[in-house]
């Protein structure tokens, strides 16, 4: 049995590059820091969007780790930052599409897409993902920090009602520059 750790190691490995799914082990970390309603949304995540919540996540953990175990709203806010991204379910072209897009375009054009239909209108609802993941927080019931920072993680600085100190540490995080 030994002897078939390190394959059974390497087929994971591969499986987690080929699928940018998390590690089972990793999922159910998270899922720890997560209610019940908060695990769902976090599951209709593609499985690359789930790796990168949970990368954010661990580093901010790591961050204040000498600090003692950290807020749960911090962590649910790392793991949740992203989870717009579910609703209008657009493939990778079509997010590659949306952000070039949104350059083009302007963010104003983003509620004049939303409101249109088929692809203009997939294209117009992924730029204003923050705002409907903090519309399916809120639902959720999640704390109030956890929804605003779905909202405001692409704000400027002087845009945020989360406390600056958690906020700066999150955008940091989510910046790959923790
Ligand atoms: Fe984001
Ligand atoms: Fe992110």
């Amino acid at each position: 049995m030994a002897r078939l750790q390190p394959l059974h190691r390497a087929r994971r490995f591969f499986r987690t590059l080929l699928t940018g799914a998390p590690e089972p082990s990793e999922a159910e970390w998270a899922e720890g820091w997560l209610t019940e309603r908060e695990w769902v949304l976090f599951s209709r995540m593609r499985p690359a969007d789930r790796s990168h919540s949970i990368a954010v996540a661990r580093a901010v953990e790591a961050h204040l780790a000498p600090e003692g175990t950290p807020q749960r709203w911090v962590i649910a806010a790392a793991l949740l930052h992203d989870v717009g991204k579910t609703v209008p379910d657009l493939g990778t072209y079509g997010r590659v599409v949306a952000t070039i897009s949104g350059s083009v375009g302007g963010a104003d054009m983003a509620d004049v897409w939303a409101d249109t239909t088929g692809f203009t209108r997939k294209v117009g609802l992924y730029l204003k993902y923050p705002e409907l993941g903090a519309d399916l927080l809120a639902v959720a019931g999640s704390d109030d920090r956890v929804v605003a920072w779905a909202r405001e993680h692409h704000l400027p600085e002087e845009d945020w009602t989360v406390p600056a100190e958690e906020g700066r540490l999150l955008a940091a995080a989510d910046d790959g520059r923790l």
